[in-house]
């Protein structure tokens, strides 16, 4: 194996760009390939006129070189899967470059229901999930009963097994409306069908490209800190979503990894509940939701706006062995007087780490830089944005201990400074 595969990753809660970035990198490689998650995530892609959403389809889409691979450690919505495939096609894109390993599990109506049934029990302590179902879909997987692609092949089997979860997931969703157990067979053994030319034997397939020295981008969903073995549990998602995930998540082994790249926010939002210490409740928080249009692209929700971490950031530097980031939405702070840092946690006075992110009395050590007046989406060179952003870019490259090698100024494509 000569050539080895680059990660990208989201270093906060998600929603850092992470799709842009991809779609950025993409030119240079063969193949995407998603490793985790499902239809929580959600990237956004502007490319002049195009301006789309991605759920679960890897973010190279507008590469039409690139092939696109959904990865054996993903849960993927058979039915979401086909409405973004024909949402994909109404706009040209050429969608016989999907495919999806047979490894990948199945999410099914039963999911979502038990993932709704199970925020309303868990009541002010709810999550605050998508509601897609990811984490039931995983409690299946490792419970040893979920329904996989692989399933896809034999409509026997395929309905055997849904007509068994179905009634076993009965008790779970109580009081949540669902599709009947015959008209879900019936969708599920369509959705097959459709599928069918898209499913693929996803280590044999992801393996030949290496082999074929293809280049190989793999492209994280959510966010480090939402990992659910190291980010703010419970307040988590379902899968791990840090670099490491990447190898269990397609099947390949650390020495194929090349680069880890970390996309991080210049500043920080969070969408759902859980622990974020350098949230801002004020105007300020406002004036960054607005500013970054901080609003959910999965379930519109507002999300929970803040300055950057560092200690979260560098926590997550940690965790994924990041070899170089990439700043986003540095132009969100055009206008802002003062720009905030938390560069330390306190607990009853000593120096505490990320792990007490969610502590009652953490204080918070706050640095704050000079902004900058101008806007600068028009910006493509670094050393050409106004000195206090070089300053700010330059600090967060700082206090993560990790080179920035690019920095995004806007939504659309070419809106990038090197
Ligand atoms: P992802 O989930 O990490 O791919 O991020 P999302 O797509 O959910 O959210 C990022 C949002 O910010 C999207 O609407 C992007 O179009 C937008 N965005 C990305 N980079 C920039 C940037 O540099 N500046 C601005 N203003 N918006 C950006
Ligand atoms: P992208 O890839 C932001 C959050 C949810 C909730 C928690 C668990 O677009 O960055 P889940 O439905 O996964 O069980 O919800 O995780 N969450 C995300 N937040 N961006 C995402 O994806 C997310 N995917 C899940 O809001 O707090
Ligand atoms: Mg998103």
């Amino acid at each position: 194996m000569s050539n080895k595969a680059d990660i990208i990753v989201g270093i906060q809660w998600g929603d850092e760009g992470k799709g842009r970035i991809v779609d950025l990198y993409a030119e240079n490689y063969d193949v995407v390939a998603r490793f985790g998650g499902g239809d929580n995530a959600g990237h956004q892609i502007k490319a002049g006129e195009v301006d789309i959403a991605l759920r679960i389809v890897p973010s190279g889409v507008l590469n039409p070189h690139t092939e696109l691979f959904i990865g054996g450690g993903t849960v993927v919505s058979p039915a979401g899967l086909l409405e973004e495939i024909e949402r994909l096609a109404a706009i040209g894109v050429d969608v016989s470059r999907i495919k999806i390993s047979d490894r990948a599990h199945v999410v099914l109506s039963y999911h979502a229901a038990a993932d709704r049934a199970g925020e309303r029990a868990r009541g002010s302590n709810a999550i605050g999930t998508t509601g897609r179902g990811i984490g039931p879909a995983y409690v299946d997987k490792v419970a040893r009963s979920g329904v996989t692609f692989a399933d896809f092949a034999s409509p026997v089997t395929l309905e055997k097994k849904i007509r068994l979860k179905y009634a076993e997931r009965q008790e779970a969703i109580a009081g949540e409306a669902l599709a009947s157990e015959d008209e879900l067979v019936s969708s599920t053994l369509d959705a097959a069908r459709r599928l069918a030319p898209h499913i693929v034997d996803g280590v044999e397939f992801l393996h030949q490209k290496f082999e074929n020295d293809k280049r190989v981008l793999i492209e994280g969903a959510q966010g480090s800190l939402l990992d659910v073995g190291y980010g703010t549990y419970p307040y988590v998602t379902s899968s791990h979503t840090i670099a490491g995930g990447a190898c269990t998540g397609l099947g390949i082994g650390p020495t194929a990894v090349g680069r880890v790249i970390g996309v991080v926010k210049a500043y920080c939002t969070r969408v759902g509940a859980g622990p974020f210490p350098s949230e801002l409740h004020g105007e300020l928080g406002d004036r960054l939701r607005a500013a970054g249009g901080e609003f959910g692209t999965v379930t519109g929700r507002p999300r929970r706006c803040g300055w950057f971490d560092a200690v979260a950031g560098r926590y997550a530097v940690r965790l994924n062995g990041l070899s170089a980031v990439a700043v986003t939405k540095l132009d969100v702070l055009s206008g802002f007087e003062r720009i905030g840092i938390v560069t330390g946690y306190r607990l009853g006075g000593r120096p505490a780490g990320f792990g007490s992110a969610g502590e009652d009395g953490l204080e918070l050590e706050v640095e704050e830089m000079e902004g900058w007046a101008e806007p600068i989406g028009e910006v493509r060179r670094i050393a050409d944005l106004p000195a206090a952003a070089q300053r700010y870019v330059e600090r967060i490259a700082e206090v993560l201990g990790a080179p920035v090698e690019l920095v995004s100024v806007g939504r659309e494509r070419t809106q990038l400074a090197r």
